[in-house]
């Protein structure tokens, strides 16, 4: 009898089998778990970073004339997960007597954007005839309420608004 032969008819150890088995599964399992999760990590920590406030500059303030006011154009960047989106936007601003204020250009009956009227001193939205004073308060027509102003911040002269907050 061949000594090989002896040695391939030996049955083999069924504890070392299993436990063979069991160090590649344990393996596989560590090597999917490092991957998998730091991929998932890489691909969600953007929807975990939380919502940040969007501040939009909108000028100095020394371009504000006194008591007119004057409507500015901005660009907001937004981001949403991994896209980044601009979009245009305009608000009127206020200098008078010290305070600033950041008016939304849209009227609160329908939404229209109003003008400002110099020569009458008021803010007219032309679709239903709204009426607003220079504080934006309603002088007449269908406007439910005020104008809705922006929070604003102002950093080494630089006006700053939070478009997506407007207030009432
Ligand atoms: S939308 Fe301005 S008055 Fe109606």
């Amino acid at each position: 009898m061949c000594p090989t032969d002896k040695k391939s008819n030996e049955p083999e150890n069924p504890s070392r089998r299993r436990f063979l088995a069991g160090f590649i599964s344990f393996l596989g399992g560590l090597i999917a778990l490092t991957m998998g999760g730091g991929g998932a990590v890489y691909f969600l920590s953007p929807a975990w970073r939380g919502r940040k406030e969007n501040w939009v500059e909108a000028g100095p303030v020394a371009d504000l004339p006194e008591g007119q006011p004057v409507k500015k154009e901005f660009i907001q960047r937004s981001m949403d997960g991994w896209v980044t989106s601009e979009s245009r936007g305009t608000v009127w601003l206020l200098r008078d007597k010290g305070s600033l204020t950041a008016f939304n250009p849209h009227c609160t009956h329908l939404g229209c954007p109003y003008r400002w009227d110099p020569d009458k001193n008021l803010f007219l939205c032309p679709c239903h005839n709204g009426v607003y004073d220079k504080s934006g308060r309603v002088v007449s027509g269908p406007p439910p309420r005020p104008l809705d102003h922006y929070p604003l911040r102002v950093d080494n002269g630089i006006i700053s608004i939070l478009p997506q907050e407007a207030e009432a």
